[in-house]
């Protein structure tokens, strides 16, 4: 195995769920922008298509978001359903230095469908994908960094006052927000389902 190979390997290992997270970052913020401007420039989309638009929300931004999911959720769901599930995790996410949104932007695949109709349906399908390589991609690179992430699913609660307070363009649909800073522990252990039920292999 090359070098390169192991290294990769060694960062899909690294890369786990990591949710007891402080206020600091391992890296600097210039160091956090440049690892975004590898993802957004490296990972592939559809045609090319380049739908892939990423927020970043650091510190103070940072908190001010998960104030904001906060306070969204406590005004709209069951208060039960609040005081179990999103009171404490908003609260741990705040708790850290920073949240990525991932957002994607559909204006490019407009010209896509028009020249490509038979594959109309399917442009939306594939630029969820593409987010999904670049949110790997970016959760990989940071904890390869020496950070801890999760990855949310805040949307649509908080679409709307992201929008508004960050300037994002409305017609972008957000899709993930991957929450980063120092970690306090390890990941949890984890399972895993025997290798001879998920891949296959044909023609040895
Ligand atoms: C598409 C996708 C959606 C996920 N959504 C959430 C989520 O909303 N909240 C959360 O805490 N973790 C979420 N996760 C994290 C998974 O629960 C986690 O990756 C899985 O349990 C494996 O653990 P690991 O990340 O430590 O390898 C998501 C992961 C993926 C790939």
């Amino acid at each position: 195995m090359t070098n390169l190979a192991s290294s990769l390997i060694e960062g899909f290992k690294g890369r786990r769920s990591i949710y007891a997270l402080t206020n600091e970052s391992t890296i600097s913020d210039a160091r956090i922008e440049e690892l975004l401007s590898e993802v957004a420039i490296n990972t592939p989309s559809a045609f090319n298509s380049q739908t892939a638009r990423i927020v970043v929300l650091l510190k103070e931004d940072h908190e001010k978001l998960w104030d904001m999911a906060r306070d969204i959720a406590k005004a709209t769901v069951p208060a039960e359903i609040f005081e179990k599930l999103y009171a404490p995790r908003t609260a741990m996410f705040r708790a850290a230095y920073g949240t990525v949104l991932f957002y994607e932007d559909p204006a490019p695949l407009q010209p896509l469908k028009e020249k490509w109709p038979m594959l109309e349906n399917q442009f939306p399908e594939w630029s969820n994908h593409s987010s999904g390589m670049h949110q790997y991609a970016a959760w990989t690179l940071l904890e390869a960094e020496g950070l801890g992430c999760s990855l949310q699913h805040y949307s649509p609660l908080i679409d709307a006052g992201v929008s508004e307070k960050w300037n994002v363009p409305t017609e972008w649909s957000l899709k993930a927000q991957l929450v980063f800073g120092k970690p306090i522990g390890p990941p949890k252990e984890k399972t895993a389902e025997p290798l001879s039920t998920r891949l296959f292999v044909h023609g040895k």
